[in-house]
């Protein structure tokens, strides 16, 4: 049965902050949501570009090179191998595009790292919940 997603409902439905959670699937990458607060830490995707669409407040994407602002409904593609840091000074939501061969905390390992089944939330994406 087709069903419309809401992004972010399933965003502001997370309780963990930093927890990304998958709401779909778009080829071989993975559609996610996650709940924002804080400084996420430095990392890099070697060989994965990232999209980040910000779905309510604002968040601070930092690269080497200076750092992107980002309001409600923007969004920012981080390209493969370029470092950054996501900062969010208040709760942000976002919606992540991402291979499904990417570590969110990408090379590092950290207390934020979550492993792909635990961002599956133990569902299957295409029957994944998404409340409200
Ligand atoms: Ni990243």
């Amino acid at each position: 049965m087709p069903a419309a997603i809401s992004p972010r409902q399933a965003a502001a439905a997370l309780t963990e902050y930093w927890s990304p959670r998958v709401i779909g699937e778009l080829d071989d990458s993975y559609l996610k949501v996650a709940k924002v607060l804080g400084t996420f830490g430095w990392h890099c995707h070697d060989d994965e570009d990232e999209l980040f669409v910000i779905l309510a407040g604002h968040l601070r994407i930092e690269l080497e090179t200076g750092a992107v602002e980002l309001g409600e409904g923007e969004l920012f593609v981080v390209p493969r191998g370029v470092r950054h840091n996501p900062v969010a000074a208040a709760e942000c939501l976002v919606l992540l595009i991402e291979r499904k061969s990417t570590l969110h905390t990408g090379s590092e390992v950290t207390a934020r790292t979550r492993s792909i089944a635990q961002q599956l939330g133990g569902v299957d994406p295409a029957d994944a919940p998404v409340q409200g």
